[in-house]
């Protein structure tokens, strides 16, 4: 049976479709479903958040755009065919593998949970730039990243981190904050206190126009040490030489992805501010779209 959920939000219709007031109309809109299985008994976080998931690995909030406005209208779409379980055994769609075309199964995962899990070892914070709700946040205190460490969720969208609070709110053993940043104006007051963090990002830097001069610099004034990941699609920077990283040189020159973040990090490897670790390339898309394909880099920040 197909998923069916719809909400149409007057007071966004005719506002100029961009990522700010896309993020914060969806992170409503997830709000509001996520608020309908929580009264309908589904109180056990890492359930309501893995169903979540699950949904979302199969339906994309698509949002009602008309001349380039939004027309308010907010609905869970399928991202392809839905096959039944057994069905699924017996298709897959076209991704991507560590920079070759593969056969892509419903049920096969990046599991990047697991990766920042391992590398959050001894921390004392956990902050992830550009979290949305922090799901992936919960996700890792559930994978095993240190059960006392502080995990905060920092987005310029207040709508997610409002939706993060009343989440976090299901899991009151875990020591969950959000704060407001913009990576454009990086903050960097919220290490405060801290001595060793893991710092990332999902999917955010990409929204970045520009990588601004004090992001590394910024950070560099901060006392503590940290490991620092980025998943994002932007593995063209690194000249990905898949024709789907072809497609995000492609979107980044419409200004749709950022464009400059391999060299804002080697600048400021160059001025000692952080010594890159890996950069593993076009790591994983289920599809072969420019949004989907992410790479990873790892680079650590030292102590001083
Ligand atoms: C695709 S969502 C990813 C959310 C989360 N990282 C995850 O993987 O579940 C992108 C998020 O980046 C945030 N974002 C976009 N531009 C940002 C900026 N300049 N500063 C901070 N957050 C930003 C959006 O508000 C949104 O919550």
């Amino acid at each position: 049976m197909t998923f069916r959920f719809e909400r149409h939000y007057a007071d966004m219709a005719g506002a100029t479709f961009a990522s700010e007031p896309y993020f914060r109309s969806a992170w409503r809109f997830r709000g509001e479903l996520l608020s309908q299985w929580i009264a309908e008994g589904e109180t056990v976080l890492p359930r309501l958040l893995t169903r979540f998931t699950t949904l979302e690995r199969r339906y994309v909030v698509n949002c009602g755009i008309e001349d380039g406005a939004m027309t308010g209208l907010f609905v869970y779409v399928p991202k392809g065919t839905v096959h039944a379980p057994l069905d699924a055994l017996e298709h897959w769609s076209e991704g991507v593998l560590r920079g070759k075309t593969v056969d892509m199964p419903e049920y096969v995962n990046y599991d990047t949970i697991s990766l920042l899990a391992d590398l959050a070892d001894g921390v004392d914070t956990v902050l992830e730039l550009g979290a949305g709700y922090g799901l992936q946040l919960f996700r890792l205190f559930y994978a095993g990243a240190p059960a006392d460490a502080r995990y905060v969720a920092a987005d310029i969208s207040q709508a997610g981190l409002d939706l993060g609070e009343s989440l976090s709110r299901l899991e009151p053993r875990m020591n969950f904050s959000t704060v407001a940043f913009d990576i454009a104006r990086p903050d960097w007051s919220v290490l405060k206190g801290s001595r060793k963090a893991l710092i990332f990002t999902h999917w955010s830097m990409m929204y970045a126009p520009k990588v601004p001069d004090d992001f590394f610099g910024g950070l560099a004034g901060w006392p503590g040490e940290a490991v620092m990941v980025f998943v994002e699609p932007l593995g063209f920077q690194w000249g990905g030489g898949h024709p789907v990283s072809e497609k995000q040189r492609e979107a980044a020159e419409m200004g749709a992805l950022n464009g400059d973040f391999a060299e804002a990090l080697s600048a400021a490897a160059a001025k000692g501010w952080i010594e890159p670790l890996v950069v593993a390339n076009d790591v994983f898309s289920r599809s072969q779209h420019p949004f989907d394909l992410c790479s990873v880099v790892v680079c650590s920040k030292p102590a001083g």
